[in-house]
């Protein structure tokens, strides 16, 4: 692997949020550019929250960068401020990848963390359609765009979550973007009712991410489904205790690492318009947390 020369032909992508400190995102990428020998760097873009985050996009048009990943808290409140928008953004109601037009300084907004889950999904062969009845647990951002890719897939999904009128806000958008969609909302309390039936359980909640690793958002009381998949959307800890509890049941658990990678490769052929080195920039990623013990959010 040949690392180009950072000189006056580099050029510049980041992550772009608050905080982006701890972001496994530049690790990723960066690695990804110089396996692929491309004179490009990918750089933290941390934005205070009340701070002008229109400047801070027009700022990125002027200094010349090719785009950015957009994250929290600014993936809805960015979207009134591009040019142009995908499907994607307008049906998960988010956006998390900007590509900034060279030659007219237009920023268009996409969401790779939709197709980031399917392609997951799709590599680690679970099957999703509409005989794929999921639960997802929590109403966050995250749940919205794995709401939207799996209803968008054609399965029957559940949202279940501690407070239902978050659950109850991200069916009533989907139901506005889609004609018939397959979706419902419950409480947290009425998991076990909706529960049995169900082959794919999505974690979208933060509960279980380090250091808070002996924690689920399963209930012990409630028996899992027997043959369900169990997909954490959480990838650090590599192994949460949703996945351990799960595989102790006799179901097949997969990790969030795989989503991470999947949004990152898209947008990295949305900006450099070559194949991503999807196997390097996972292998990075597991490097990392294998050897990171830092406390903060990725
Ligand atoms: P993101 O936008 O990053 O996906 P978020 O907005 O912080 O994450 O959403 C987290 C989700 O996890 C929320 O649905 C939250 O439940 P509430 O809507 O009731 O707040 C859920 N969540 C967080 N901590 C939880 C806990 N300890 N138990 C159950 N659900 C939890």
């Amino acid at each position: 692997m040949t690392v180009a020369t950072l000189d006056g032909q580099t050029q510049l992508v980041g992550i772009l949020g608050w905080p982006v400190a701890h972001s496994l995102s530049p690790t990723m990428h960066n690695a990804a550019f110089a396996y692929a020998g491309l004179n490009w760097r990918y750089v933290p873009l941390p934005v205070q929250p009340g701070h002008n985050l229109d400047a801070a996009l027009k700022g990125l048009v002027a200094l010349g960068f090719r785009g950015a990943n957009i994250t929290v808290p600014y993936k809805v409140d960015a979207i009134p401020l591009l040019d142009s928008i995908t499907e994607a953004v307008t049906i998960v109601g988010a956006v998390n990848t900007i590509r900034i037009d060279h030659n007219t300084g237009k920023i268009e907004g996409m969401n790779t963390d939709m197709t980031g889950f399917l392609a997951d999904l799709a590599q680690n062969r679970v099957s999703m359609g509409k005989n794929t009845r999921a639960l997802i647990l929590g109403a966050g951002g995250a749940a919205r765009a794995i709401a939207a890719g799996l209803v968008r897939s054609g399965a029957h999904v559940t949202i279940v979550n501690r407070t239902v009128t978050k659950a109850e806000a991200i069916v009533g958008f989907i139901r506005s973007s889609w004609a018939n969609p397959d979706i419902n909302a419950v409480s947290m309390e009425d998991l076990s009712m909706v529960a049995w039936d169900a082959n794919l359980i999505v974690n979208a909640t933060p509960v279980g991410m380090w250091p808070d690793t002996e924690t689920s958002p399963w209930p012990e009381r409630v028996p899992f489904p027997p043959g369900a998949v169990v997909y954490d959307s959480i990838y650090r800890p590599l192994k949460t205790k949703l996945m351990r509890q799960a595989e102790a049941a006799g179901l097949r658990a997969v990790g969030g690492l795989g989503m991470l990678v999947y949004q990152g490769a898209s947008a990295y052929e949305v900006w450099t318009g070559k194949k991503a080195p999807v196997d390097v920039m996972k292998l990075v990623c597991q490097q990392a947390l294998m050897e990171d013990s830092r406390p903060g959010p990725f």
